[in-house]
């Protein structure tokens, strides 16, 4: 079973990310063949200032090491090092109907949120499909918001079939962790950078405290009432980091009353410092070695690239190009 996935580097990881996608990506790496990828052609949809753009590829090439991608297991690599791909892309565009794009969600979503109306953006999903279809994936590890962007995936590698043949392309699946769908943000709200309520994996210690204990929203129930279970902000957030014994605990302190937000945040900070403590201590080991990155990534191009030379000459011959 081949498993790939790919995050944008666009700025530090949030626990949103993790718990959405990492997290999950991580633990298929035991069960099959993991490609994961640094989308740096994708991110040039948003960034326009190449030292920012590399800077962010290297700390998320770092960020996935520390959490516990084993290079021994799976294949870690840059997008822009396998350019392979922006030839399939064009490909795939070319049977891709514009309805299909102009449905997405996330382009729309991103021009709300102020980013330029580029060609590239709107083309986004179609890079994508090269990505995915390109190392003949079986399955696609995403955050709920990318699942439209797989179906697109399916959509495109179906009609690729019926017009150049069927079995060119592999039709990938997506693989949405249901229970950590969506993180919430500080506030409440999904847990995202562009409403600036993250809490950040590798977060500063005081600024980890900061935000929990100042800036984390609760409701104004008094401390010696029960407080509500379905719309407390520390409880989701708890459940990801605690054991199940500590979350009942927490839920039974909630329904009973007469403990304080305070202390719920207390217990907050205390489990998410122990559950990444280990993974922020990895990264200063591996931030100490600036040749280990180099190397995990130049073998990682190495084996997607051969895998990508093979399909897309596959997908040319197909389609009629070269001899
Ligand atoms: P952001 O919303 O901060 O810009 P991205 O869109 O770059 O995050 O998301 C990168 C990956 O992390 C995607 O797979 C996405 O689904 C996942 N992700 C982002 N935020 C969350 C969240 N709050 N809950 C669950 N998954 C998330
Ligand atoms: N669009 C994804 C995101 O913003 C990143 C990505 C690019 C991706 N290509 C991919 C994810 C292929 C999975 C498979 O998070």
């Amino acid at each position: 079973m081949r498993i790939l996935s790919g995050l944008q580097p666009s700025g530090r990881l949030h626990i949103g990310n993790y718990f959405g996608m990492m997290d999950a990506a991580l633990r298929l790496q035991h069960e099959g063949d993991a490609y994961y990828f640094i989308a740096d052609y994708h991110s040039l949809t948003s960034i326009h200032d190449a030292p920012k753009l590399r800077s962010h590829v290297r700390d998320l090439a770092i960020d996935f090491l520390a959490c516990g991608l084993d290079p021994q297991k799976c294949v870690l690599f840059r997008q822009s090092d396998v350019p392979e791909v922006t030839e399939l892309s064009w490909i795939l565009s070319t049977v891709t109907p514009m309805g299909l794009l102009e449905r997405c969600h996330s382009y729309k979503d991103k021009i709300a949120r102020g980013i330029a109306a580029s060609h590239g953006l709107f083309a986004y999903p179609v890079l994508m499909a090269a990505d995915i279809l390109i190392y003949d994936s079986d399955v696609v590890p995403v955050g709920k918001d990318q699942k439209q962007h797989v179906e697109v995936t399916r959509d495109i590698a179906i009609k690729m079939n019926e017009a150049f043949g069927e079995g060119l392309l592999k039709v990938p699946e997506p693989r949405i962790r249901e229970e950590t769908a969506v993180v919430p943000g500080l506030d409440g709200q999904k847990m995202s950078k562009s409403y600036d309520n993250t809490i950040q994996l590798f977060e500063d210690p005081a600024d980890l405290k900061k935000k929990i204990m100042k800036k984390l929203v609760t409701d104004s129930t008094a401390l010696e009432l029960p407080k509500p279970i379905e719309t407390s902000t520390i409880l989701p957030l708890y459940k990801l980091v605690a054991s199940p014994a500590d979350y009942d605990a927490m839920v039974a302190d909630h329904q009973r009353g007469g403990i304080g937000y305070g202390d719920f945040k207390k217990r907050l900070l205390e489990a998410l410092v122990s559950y990444f403590t280990p993974m922020a201590e990895r990264r200063a080991e591996i931030v100490a070695d600036p040749g280990y990155v180099d190397r995990v990534l130049a073998e990682g191009a190495e084996k997607a690239r051969a895998v990508a030379r093979k399909t897309l000459a596959r997908v040319r011959a197909a389609v009629g190009l070269g001899d």
